[in-house]
């Protein structure tokens, strides 16, 4: 395939990469990746072991010594050529997304233009990074506080966003003077060898040093372990399941680390009497089943006013019975495949627990056969009728199933459904109506990291802090002031008088 050639995606690749130079053996362990839009074997990588790691996190080290010298709107060049040669690389990168994770070739695509987005923001930030000044309450003092560089900062990122979340964390760190190590899910490591490609080519030309940016693909039982425990990584970032990063989150504490987590959403649309439904359908439709519904951002669940329900639910069905479902790399589809048959399983348990609880399934939720699915990874994205206090309903299964939900009374009291909720990543509500609109976003309002207006729970700009509440983690990454989590913050104290007057007015005459 052309686009694997572009990419430098080799058929057998090594695991471990410092940016100059790749690391491992091909007598470590082989991991095959095959697409799941149609079976078929990419390529294979043989995976870091434990002493590549050493290897790798030694130089991302090293390199941190001297990058953090480096001034901020200096590093910001590096990110600008960055974001450069991603747009030379664009189409073929987000091709690799698809083909290797199975996600819309329009939302391959989009992946790597948010890469590319975040690159230019992180480029007017390296002018950015402020700090305040305060008054001091002595005499002849001065004060102020300035953001200084972390250090390695790990990022762990998932399947369903190969690329993109690993550049909002490693684009924001690499400003603030911090080296990156990244570890992307074993899924879709293909993606991530072809970014470490595209970045190697700055690396060289610019003689930058061995480590800035680092890749380590491995187990999360050795390498992944070994990063989350290292004492040299102040900060790790992690996207994925809440199980996961509940665990992690306690050792990284234990060592005194920092975490960003943004973990598993459980994402609600509320469509009150007063909601444009021509507005709200292509949002819920595209939310549910966009990604095949493997976004942390995915609608999950749908709130609906009893006075509109039926007639929600009537051209809800409508719009899933016209869905095309089949391989991503043709525009006209709406559906692609799940990542694996795992995935699929995991469907299919959702659905018959749902069904055990007392929901009713109204359309979809069986495995595709036949010509064009014979990945076996292709389902019928499934709308079933629930209630909120279901255990299932509870739950965030990465699958395009949608539990639709009927509130009686006012917006308060479907906000009372939404919230109630273990996660809180992203919420939104459809309506006209300015009270029900501003309750919404009120500080009784949607508990969420991200709450919208007559726009879908999905698709967040990389402009603003994307993430969320309660065991969404509490992270923030990518826009807004984000970028304070890769900086040390300093206060500082001048005296420029010639007295030493102690704070609080204490006295201590000696
Ligand atoms: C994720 O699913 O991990 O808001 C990130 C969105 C995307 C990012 C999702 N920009 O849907």
């Amino acid at each position: 395939m052309e686009f694997l050639k572009k990419l430098g995606i080799k058929k057998k690749n090594l695991g471990a990469s410092t940016g100059l130079k790749w690391y491992g053996s091909e007598s470590n362990d082989e991991l095959k990746i095959y697409s799941p839009i149609n079976g078929k074997y990419l390529a294979s990588v043989y995976q870091a072991n434990e002493k590549d790691y050493e290897k790798v996190i030694a130089k991302s080290h090293e390199a941190f010594m001297a990058w953090k010298k480096i001034p901020a709107p200096l590093r910001g060049n590096i990110v600008r050529e960055i974001g450069n040669k991603l747009r030379e690389y664009k189409d073929p990168l987000g091709k690799l997304v698809t083909y290797e994770m199975g996600k819309s070739l329009q939302e391959g695509w989009g992946e790597v233009q948010e890469m590319i987005d975040i690159c230019d923001f992180a480029v007017g930030q390296s002018r950015m990074l402020y700090g305040s000044t305060m008054h001091s309450e002595r005499p002849n003092h001065r004060m102020y506080d300035q953001y200084h560089p972390l250090g390695v900062v790990g990022t762990i990122s998932a399947f369903n966003f190969p690329v993109a979340v690993w550049s909002w964390n490693a684009m924001l760190a690499t400003v603030c003077g911090d080296t990156n190590l990244w570890k992307p899910s074993s899924k879709v490591p293909l993606t991530a060898i072809a970014v470490q490609n595209i970045v190697g080519q700055v690396i060289k030309k610019h003689k930058l040093p061995e480590g800035l940016f680092s890749l380590v693909i491995g187990k999360g039982s050795s390498v992944g372990e070994k990063l989350i425990n290292d004492k040299r990584i102040p900060l790790v970032s992690i996207t994925g399941s809440t199980g996961v990063g509940r665990k992690a989150a306690q050792k990284i504490a234990a060592r005194f680390g920092r975490s960003i987590l943004e973990l598993g959403g459980n994402n609600a649309i509320i469509l009150t009497p007063d909601a444009n439904l021509k507005l709200a359908l292509p949002a819920i439709v595209f939310g549910a089943v966009g990604t095949a519904g493997q976004r942390c951002t995915s609608t999950r669940r749908l709130i609906i006013h009893e006075s509109i329900y039926d007639n929600v639910k009537e051209i809800l069905v409508k719009a899933y019975k016209g869905l095309k479902i089949g391989s991503p790399m043709d525009l006209k589809n709406h559906v692609g495949p799940l990542i694996d048959k795992s995935s699929v399983e995991d469907f299919k348990l959702a659905i018959e627990l749902a069904k055990k609880e007392g929901g009713n399934v109204l359309f979809g939720g069986n495995v595709l056969s036949g010509k064009g699915y014979e990945s076996g990874c292709y389902v019928q994205p499934a709308i079933i009728e629930a209630e909120n206090h279901y255990s299932i309903v509870q739950e965030e299964t990465f699958a395009p199933i949608l539990y639709i939900l009927k509130y009686k009374g006012n917006v308060e009291d479907a906000i009372e459904i939404q919230n109630d909720v273990v996660q809180g990543l992203s919420s939104s509500i459809f309506t006209d109506n300015m009270q029900e609109a501003e309750t919404f976003l009120s500080h009784w309002g949607s508990d969420c990291g991200i709450a919208n207006v007559n726009i879908g729970t999905s698709g967040a700009e990389i402009g603003g802090a994307f993430g969320g509440e309660k065991e969404t983690g509490g992270g923030r990454e990518s826009g807004s002031d984000s970028w304070k989590a890769y900086m040390r913050r300093q206060t500082n104290t001048i005296n420029f008088g010639k007295d030493l007057p102690l704070a609080q007015g204490i006295k201590f005459d000696i």
